[in-house]
């Protein structure tokens, strides 16, 4: 086992946050001891208009009332006075956001100085639109500057955003509207992918379309000039951001928020049901944001920092944007995609800026290793110093190729665990405090604690596999299910009374080191993408030809999971190409093209209980060709669609 541990080299530890394993027990130990004194000595780093009167308060047990967490009680801050204007006299020329193009030539650098003033900015033209404090704002944007400056404005008046990534179709986007029934909307004209550009306020009309039918009208739609693209402006309606943002002054004073006021929304896939409006509130969000990212990349002053994911993604939200801005560093925010316009881009980006620290899934590691070290070696990667995975567990060997062509096995590998839920990072490695094994997410974050349970809810011991939970809040945690906090109870409070539930399993080795196993429920995680296999189903039932459909996830080489449909057709139907084709479209139309099924197995009938459940573990079987680890068949309605299903399935693949 002993050439499976990674010890990052000496030469950065000198200067680490943290040095050795011992110096992270020790303040692992303080942070679960007195949590109250960890974070209050931490959030004293952070500006305060008010002090907190308590550092954290909170019920995780559905037994004993309603579950409720809160951080630094009846403080007030601004989140964007800490990630702008409390670095204005100390850094104001320093780059806060650099911007990579999705074209190599297209780049921008903006200071703290210049994105204070964009926030301000875009901060009035909100205001000026009748956006007040607590009022929602749905942002629909591809990955350019306003994107992050938008999200900022939002923050800085008190406005609570939603940000739905722009791969979403303009169903997923209504939907999320109406939700919280968003007063403004910021999108653009249109987006750059590889060598195309693709319309983004088409998309927009239909969903603001679709709200009005539904009796929502948004009173503002800010659009960005990226494309040029000829776009359709509704008079009284739609603006121009550049025209809007350059007609208000560059000054505008903070919201002075509590720190459990609602900063934004995101909504996330569950099991079951919708998408899941998760809330974040100020001051535990920008406190855990900051630290985390603080620790886990081990950044410095003067480091450049890349996170590779969309800021449509919690990732993107509190590690391109609030985590690294909190503490002053230089974060890029990248418009491209990995393969354009070669498989090197990735690296020609690194060089180019001299990236300290690399974050990226392990999809885009997997799908780039696929084409060749050849991409890599042509550029010079000594800038790098810490690499981070997130998203999904990270296969071994893509985690050997990352660390010996990308880190030159120089550089730690954090494989960080966490979600939208958890706001932050939960567990990972601390680059030159823990060492590392391919693989595994390794130890708890300060203050974390997470436990392993079994079925019945006992905590095991020592070595062991069950399903993660966590024990006691962190400040970053979400707050609530936007306008359903019963739905935030039910889902991760209810399965296991006193603990935060997670939805994935896991294992701990005899070292105390985590591995994530998975989902235990029906999420899937296709490309780091998570969605509900409820959500693929209900888009493909939708379909005029469809009777009933059943999705699974199953392994995929580069994605991780790929989308295996079951689908059986309404009366008079005939399977073909066409129709295969026309419901893939047809879910992409619903959801978006993250959702379009990899497979779809036309069936006469799908396997069900008496009671008429659909027997998933079945299927899971089919689509991985374990045939002879079917299991007990005899409680089927009618065991012969199994033989039928695993034909059609030797003639898909
Ligand atoms: C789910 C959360 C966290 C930001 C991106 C995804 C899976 C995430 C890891 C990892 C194993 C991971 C889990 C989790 N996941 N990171 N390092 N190792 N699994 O956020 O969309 O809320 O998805 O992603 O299954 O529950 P998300």
């Amino acid at each position: 086992m002993s050439e499976n541990i990674f010890h990052a080299p000496d030469k950065f530890r000198e200067n680490a946050w943290v040095k050795s394993m011992d110096e992270y027990k020790a303040m692992y130990k303080k942070s679960v001891e007195d949590p109250e004194g960890f974070w209050g000595e931490i959030a004293e780093t952070f500006y305060w208009e008010k002090k907190w009167d308590k550092v954290r308060d909170f019920n995780y047990s559905m037994s004993k009332g309603p579950v409720f967490l809160e951080w630094f009680k009846n403080a007030k801050t601004n989140i964007t006075y800490n990630c702008l204007d409390r670095h204005l006299d100390t850094r104001g020329d320093q780059a806060a956001l650099i911007w990579e193009g999705n074209s190599p030539d297209e780049d921008m650098v903006i200071t703290y100085r210049d994105l204070h003033e964009k926030v301000c900015r875009f901060a009035n033209a909100l205001k000026k639109s009748g956006v007040g404090k607590g009022d929602r704002v749905a942002i629909y944007l591809p990955m350019i500057p306003e994107l992050a400056i938008a999200m900022m404005a939002c923050a800085r008046i008190g406005a609570v955003h939603s940000i739905v990534f722009g791969g979403f179709s303009s169903e997923a986007l209504a939907n999320r509207i109406m939700d919280s029934l968003c007063k403004v909307l910021v999108t653009s004209d249109g987006v750059m992918r590889g060598a195309k550009s693709i319309p983004l306020k088409g998309n927009a009309d239909k969903a603001l379309k679709m709200c009005a039918d539904l009796g929502h009208s948004v009173g503002t739609c800010f659009v960005v000039n990226r494309t040029g693209s000829d776009v359709n402006m509704v008079e009284n309606r739609d603006v121009w951001w550049h025209e809007a943002a350059q007609a208000q002054s560059a000054e505008c004073p903070v919201e002075w928020m509590d720190a459990e006021d609602p900063l934004f929304i995101l909504y996330t896939s569950g099991s079951t049901g919708t998408p899941k409006g998760v809330q974040h509130n100020v001051g535990g969000y920008m406190v855990y944001t900051g630290t985390t990212f603080k620790y886990v990349f081990d950044y410095h002053e003067g480091d450049v920092y890349w996170c590779t994911a969309d800021i449509g993604w919690v990732t993107g939200h509190s590690y391109i944007v609030y985590g690294p801005l909190s503490q002053g560093a230089t974060s890029i925010i990248f418009e491209g995609i990995p393969s354009y316009p070669d498989p090197g881009r990735f690296w020609a980006t690194v060089d180019k800026w001299k990236v300290n620290q690399f974050y990226t899934a392990p999809t885009a590691i997997r799908s780039l290793m696929a084409q060749g070290e050849k991409w890599v070696e042509q550029y010079d990667l000594s800038s790098l110093r810490v690499l981070g995975s997130v998203g999904e567990p990270i296969n071994p060997e893509a985690w050997q190729w990352y660390h010996k062509y990308v880190g030159k096995e120089q550089c730690p590998i954090v494989d960080t665990w966490w979600q939208t839920e958890t706001g932050g990072i939960m567990i990972s490695a601390l680059p030159y405090a823990i060492d590392q094994k391919p693989g595994s997410a390794t130890l708890p974050f300060f203050s974390v604690q997470p436990v392993v349970l079994s079925e019945e809810g006992k905590e095991l011991t020592g070595a062991c596999e069950g399903i993660l939970a966590i024990k006691e809040p962190w400040p970053g945690q979400m707050r609530t299910v936007y306008n359903s906090h019963d739905r935030f109870e039910m889902t991760y409070f209810q399965m296991f009374d006193g603990y935060y539930f997670a939805g994935d399993g896991c294992r701990r080795d005899e070292d105390g080191y985590i591995w994530i196993t998975g989902r235990v429920d029906d999420v899937i995680n296709v490309s780091g993408h998570r969605m509900s296999t409820a959500e693929v189903e209900s888009a493909l039932g939708s379909h005029v030809n469809v009777a009933e459909a059943a999705v699974i996830g199953f392994p995929h080489d580069i994605k991780g999971q790929g989308i295996y449909a079951f689908v059986t057709l309404n009366m008079g139907v005939s399977p073909s190409d066409e129709l295969m084709a026309d419901l893939k479209k047809h879910v992409r139309t619903e959801i978006g093209p993250i959702a379009t099924p990899d497979i779809i197995n036309f069936a006469s009938d799908l396997p069900k209980t008496r009671s008429g459940k659909i027997m998933r573990r079945i299927l899971r079987k089919i689509a991985t060709d374990e045939y002879d680890q079917l299991g007990d068949l005899s409680t089927l309605s009618d065991p012969d669609v199994v033989g039928t299903l695993i034909n059609s399935h030797k003639v898909l693949m």
